[in-house]
């Protein structure tokens, strides 16, 4: 049944087919977007990139149009081309439901990526902890050989393509750009210095473009019905749909695609059917570990980037975790700061020296041996590292905290012994 809240673009194959069913994909409209790319060019594909206002869905958001118009421009070296299917921001789980139930359409993504920067190769990054698809993946690459779609001449054309599929290396700093691509190297995952950016000098010092799992899948969608229908949905600038992956304390958690522009408090409430034991919202945390704490006095924000980034909060990977009013604000950040403690890569001293002052302050205020002024002390140490690390992960590990204390500062001073 259709419903404002209900949408199928992104997820209108999925329990529709399975791996080894490439014809069943293709009754479905499979490989339309890929041919359409091929007869109608490049310059097509980016003015219905653009018309469908579509932004990494990888987090960070950066309009794909701009990222891929680069392959306008014909370059005489060779060139590489990504999906990253890394997917290590915890509460982040649609990129797998994705691979699970419309493998193709990543892939016919993939292609259509590679057509976009005539790379003869690309590869799929499959987050390590995903390694019981990759022989499924692998056998959706050799039907699409056989039947075409990959390898020489592909549908008739001149475009030569493969993919092959590396093995995340089980760090979450893996799924940033050029740690992915040293890891894909052999080399330890640590971010490279930039400039060079990886769109000219990636993977073995080729140009590289690299995209989300949902990004590609966006892309052959978008290709498939047109950017004008995919533009239906959506609100003002955020056009079209959003996987969204919910979890905590809701009643039916799972990875649903919603429209741009209803509420928090829609998502909550109509689609992942309320809070647990009907219990009250405490707060949010949106887009992972990584991402903004959103009180309750929030939720009636409209889930676009814009109306988002107005309040200096984020989409991010499109992960919603729940936490109910049980939920202790100073254990929250607690487990979110073990985490980066975990995962920092110890290459820069602000983040690396950063998450480990963070522990000894949280740990104070649960033994309850802190004083105020370590809460001034979480925000100073918070903004060097935000504005002073030297990846992304450093520059974001601080986020759940400094909303701690900007939204929940009285539970914080409760803690505290002055
Ligand atoms: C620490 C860290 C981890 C990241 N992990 C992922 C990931 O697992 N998957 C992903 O697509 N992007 C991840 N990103 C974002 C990528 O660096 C990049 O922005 C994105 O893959 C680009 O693709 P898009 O433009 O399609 O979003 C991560 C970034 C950072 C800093
Ligand atoms: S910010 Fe953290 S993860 Fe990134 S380079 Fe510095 S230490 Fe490594």
């Amino acid at each position: 049944m259709k419903s404002k809240y209900n949408v199928k673009m992104i997820s209108e194959n999925f329990g529709k087919y399975k791996y080894n069913e490439i014809e069943k994909y293709v009754e479905l409209g499979g490989f339309i977007g890929l041919k359409v790319a091929l007869e109608k060019g490049k310059q097509y594909v980016i003015d219905e990139l653009k018309i469908s206002g579509l932004r990494g869905r990888g987090g960070a958001a950066f309009p794909t149009w701009q990222k891929w118009k680069g392959g306008l421009n014909e370059l005489d070296e060779e060139t590489f081309v990504i999906c990253n299917a890394d997917e290590g921001e915890p509460a982040t789980f649609k990129d797998r439901e994705l691979l699970l139930q419309d493998p193709y359409k990543i892939i016919e993504g993939l292609i259509v990526s590679g057509y976009m920067r005539s790379a003869k190769t690309g590869a799929i990054y499959l987050r390590e902890e995903y390694t019981y698809m990759k022989y499924k993946l692998e056998l959706a690459l050799e039907l699409s050989r056989k039947n075409g779609y990959l390898g020489k001449n592909i549908l008739g054309t001149d475009f030569n393509f493969d993919i092959k599929i590396f093995s995340g290396a089980g760090a979450y700093i893996c799924g940033e750009g050029s740690a992915l691509i040293e890891s894909m190297e052999g080399k330890v995952g640590k971010p490279r210095l930039k400039p060079p950016r990886i769109g000219s000098k990636g993977y073995l010092q080729m140009p590289t473009q690299s995209n989300n799992v949902e990004s590609l899948a966006v892309v052959t969608t978008i290709l498939k019905i047109g950017a004008s229908e995919y533009a239906k949905y959506g609100y003002k600038d955020s056009i079209g749909t959003k996987l969204i992956s919910i979890c905590g304390n809701v009643n039916k958690p799972g990875v649903y695609e919603i429209p741009f522009g209803i509420t928090l408090r829609e998502i909550i409430e109509n689609i992942s059917n309320g809070v647990e034991d009907n219990k009250k919202v405490k707060f949010l945390q949106l887009g992972g570990v990584s991402g903004p704490l959103v009180p309750e006095s929030l939720l009636d924000t409209r889930y676009t980037y814009e109306d988002l980034w107005d309040l200096d909060l984020g989409i991010g990977s499109g992960a919603i975790l729940v936490a109910d009013e049980d939920m202790s604000v100073i254990e929250y950040i607690k487990l979110a700061n073990n985490f980066f403690h975990h995962e920092s890569c110890g290459k820069c001293i602000p983040c690396r020296e950063g998450v480990h002052v963070y522990k000894k302050i949280i740990d104070k205020l649960i033994n309850k041996t802190a004083k105020k002024t370590d809460i001034d002390y979480l925000v100073e140490i918070g903004t060097i590292m935000t504005e002073t690390s030297f990846c992304g992960l450093g520059q974001t590990a601080a986020t759940p905290i400094l909303k701690a204390v900007k939204y929940f500062k009285e539970e914080l001073y409760a803690a505290t012994i002055d």
